[in-house]
């Protein structure tokens, strides 16, 4: 299927690596010009070659932090000025503090202070100033990564969760008021999709893994191509009637959970 967006200038929020990274690299494969934005500069640099010489599109690597929103002011101003305009906006963040903890355990504030910073009040402010650039060629597709945690409880989830919840349900909101700029606004919420990039920060146990794996109705975990797939769709030309949505890639672990 052809997505129709080559040539579009798309952010990934978050992209030095994981999850951001991959949605950039399966933009650029349609031929859409990538902004990177995270802390690591030589990561951006190095992504942005690679992006560049594998891809033919172009790459602007923006070295910035998603709290300071400071650096939201400057990414935006950088890609007006390098491209004049911003077609697609996928919302990626960090994650929040680690480890996360079971809900009545979490009676440390500073812990929801800063996921609330982390995961829900950076896309609503990027989002914001993102808007008007897409509204000025009345077409935009705004896609933020959440969690299937907010579908189904999920052990030690909470403290992600409720601020997950909070972009899905601003999203919502967003959808319905930017829609008559043709802009689309949609969430995609994954569980269970192979971290294995993150082996030295998060090690899950040979049995987690396993656990991870027999409750998805697939048995197996997803990869990040699968997720930045369904991203990719959802940031195309033939997706411009779906809005408003969230989109669940956790290989049927919500719905199996039903059958448990
Ligand atoms: N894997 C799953 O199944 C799953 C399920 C549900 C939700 N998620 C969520 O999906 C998101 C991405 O997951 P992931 O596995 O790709 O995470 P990851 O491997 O830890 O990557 C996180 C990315 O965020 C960037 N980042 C972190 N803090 C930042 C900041 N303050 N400013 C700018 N960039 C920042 C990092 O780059 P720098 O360090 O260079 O800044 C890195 O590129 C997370 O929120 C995660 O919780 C994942």
């Amino acid at each position: 299927m052809d997505l129709g967006i080559s040539g579009k200038v798309a952010l990934v929020t978050a992209s030095s690596g994981g999850i951001g990274m991959n949605v950039a690299r399966r933009l650029a494969m349609e031929g859409v010009n990538v902004v990177l934005l995270a802390r690591s500069a030589e990561k951006l640099e190095t992504l942005a070659a690679t992006f560049r010489s594998e891809y033919g599109v172009r790459v602007l690597p923006v070295v910035g932090s998603m709290l300071d929103t400071s650096d939201h002011d400057r990414l935006l101003a950088a890609i007006e000025g390098e491209f004049g305009r911003l077609d697609i906006a996928v919302l990626n963040t960090g994650r929040p503090p680690s480890p996360l903890r079971a809900a009545l355990d979490e009676t440390d504030k500073s812990r929801w202070d800063q996921s609330y910073d982390t995961l829900l009040s950076c896309v609503i402010a990027i989002s914001q100033r993102a808007y008007p650039l897409m509204a000025a060629n009345g077409w935009g597709r705004m896609i933020a990564i959440t969690s299937a945690s907010t579908h189904m409880a999920m052990p030690h989830h909470a403290l992600s969760t409720v601020f997950r919840a909070g972009v899905e349900a601003y999203m919502k909101h967003l959808s319905s008021e930017i829609g008559k700029d043709g802009i689309t606004v949609n969430c995609v919420a994954p569980a269970l999709i192979d971290s294995s990039h993150r082996e030295a920060t998060v090690s899950y146990t040979a049995e987690q893994i396993a656990r991870r794996k027999e409750i998805s109705a697939l048995k197996r975990l997803g990869t990040q191509e699968e997720l930045a797939s369904v991203v990719a769709f959802l940031a195309s030309s033939p997706a411009g009637f779906v809005t408003g949505e969230s989109i669940r890639v956790d290989g049927g672990m919500v719905t199996a959970a039903l059958h448990r």
